[in-house]
């Protein structure tokens, strides 16, 4: 008997092997000794950096977690049986499915085909339609979330999932979501909706049909970037499917394929004739995820701050740079506030809709928002360099060697590097 074999949860479920490790925890392939049958088991890790008060919030999300998907029932849905809170942790016990998910399977075959994606697309409307219904957003559709079970295509790992009337968990100042899978209105600090669940869904089969997710770049910061500044680009793979996947990835919410229109448009494309069969295009590369724990930034290495400042403004068409300065960037102004010295950088929120993304090192992004950097604040950082992409240069000040920056035009990419010997 294996180590983990002889560990047994609530007296009654034996964990047996590791199925797999994600962003937010490990699951588990286990055996339910009371009912003799197998169960998939989800450990949760708590982040090591949790305050207090984090981690209550962290127990409620898991409690919502399980809570959401147990209200649901449908085929395309995952069965949650049961919570348990055990070591200091919770684990989410739930139906076993004995199913590569999506994710893999583009890994292991490449592109799917157009019909394929075609059923995929219609269980998955299904289940967002159900869910929907019941007043759940799942916030964290992308293929590592998708079985596929023969035909049978189930939903998973309602990990992000909240109910709309409850309090939103983003506070606690955590990315939530996948950013290469997350609506852009929902990077830009938006609460989740239905609707971005769409342009999840929507880069989901993009991600089936291409081999790669339609915001795909070389690190976190990157992809959100090409998300508020580049356009969707047109799936090439999709035959008939291609309108659809284009109106699911419509940027503007409001504009954005809505869901009895995608259900009854991909309903005719599986009624009429074959769509198109697949062509071999590049081999689908493993997705950087950043979840309530994980994030990395590759090109800022170990001990790099990485900023996204932003505010909701779409500027569709503008492209992304890394200049550290354009005629679009606003006058400096200001001297540093109390305690911002010519060894550290800071960022202040000038006004509300200040949105920054931080990654730490130790592979964690936090978010500061109106609801965690009140207007005025000062948040100084002790890190060398500051990678940001600045979406509305009114709304924050960032000084870094005691000088306050110029943050360049909404999307853009930047570097600041702080200078210990003084300096800008
Ligand atoms: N109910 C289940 N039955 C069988 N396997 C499952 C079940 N739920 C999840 N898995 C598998 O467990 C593995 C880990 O899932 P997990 O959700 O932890 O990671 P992920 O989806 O890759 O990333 P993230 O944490 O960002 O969601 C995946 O390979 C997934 O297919
Ligand atoms: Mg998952």
């Amino acid at each position: 008997m294996s180590q983990s074999e002889r560990f047994v949860l609530a007296t009654r479920y034996r964990l047996v092997s590791e199925l797999g490790q994600g962003a937010n925890g490990t699951v588990w392939r286990g055996h339910d000794e009371l009912l003799d049958r197998p169960v998939a088991i989800k450990e949760l890790r708590l982040p090591h950096e949790l305050s207090e008060d984090d981690r209550v919030v962290f127990y409620r999300r898991t409690l919502r977690e399980a809570r959401a998907p147990a209200q649901l029932r449908t085929h395309s849905i995952v069965e949650v049986y049961d919570v348990v809170i055990e070591q200091g942790r919770p684990w989410i016990v739930m139906e076993m499915i004995e199913a590569p998910n999506l994710e893999q399977l583009i890994v292991r075959s490449g592109p799917l085909p157009p019909d394929r994606v075609a059923h995929i697309g219609r269980a998955l409307l299904d289940a967002l339609g159900t869910a929907h219904k019941a007043g759940i957003v799942h916030r964290d559709l992308k293929p590592s979330n998708v079985l596929l079970d023969g035909d049978r295509v189930v939903l998973t790992d309602f990990g992000l999932a909240f109910s709309s009337g409850s309090a939103s968990l983003t506070k606690t100042g955590h990315f939530m979501g996948s950013p290469a899978y997350v609506a852009p209105e929902v990077a830009a600090g938006e609460k989740a909706t239905p609707r971005s669940d769409l342009w999840s869904l929507g880069a989901t089969l993009y991600a089936a049909l291409e081999g790669r997710p339609p915001f795909e770049r070389e690190n976190v910061m990157a992809t959100l970037s090409a998300l508020a500044t580049e356009s969707t680009p047109a799936p090439q793979n999709a035959g008939a499917l291609a309108p659809i996947i284009t109106g699911l990835l419509e940027k503007n919410p409001t504009r954005r394929l809505s869901h009895a229109r995608a259900a009854d448009r991909l309903e005719r494309v599986l009624a009429g004739p074959r769509s198109g069969r697949r062509s071999p295009t590049p081999r689908y590369r493993m997705m950087v995820v950043i979840g309530l724990i994980g994030a990395t930034v590759a090109s800022c290495g170990i001990g790099a701050t990485a900023l996204i400042v932003g505010m909701m403004r779409e500027k569709p068409g503008s492209s992304a740079s890394s200049s550290s300065a354009s005629p679009a960037d606003p006058p400096v102004r200001g001297n540093p506030p109390p305690g911002v010295t010519t060894s550290t950088l800071a960022v202040r929120a000038r006004t509300s809709g200040c949105r920054i993304f931080v990654a730490m090192p130790g592979d964690v992004i936090t978010v500061l928002t109106d609801a965690t950097l009140t207007i005025g604040e000062v948040r100084k950082y002790d890190q060398t360099l500051l990678n940001a992409v600045v979406y509305d240069a009114s709304a924050c000040d960032i000084w870094v060697n005691g000088r306050q920056q110029p943050l360049g035009r909404s999307g853009e990419r930047k570097n600041y590097t702080l200078n210990r010997t003084g300096g800008g």
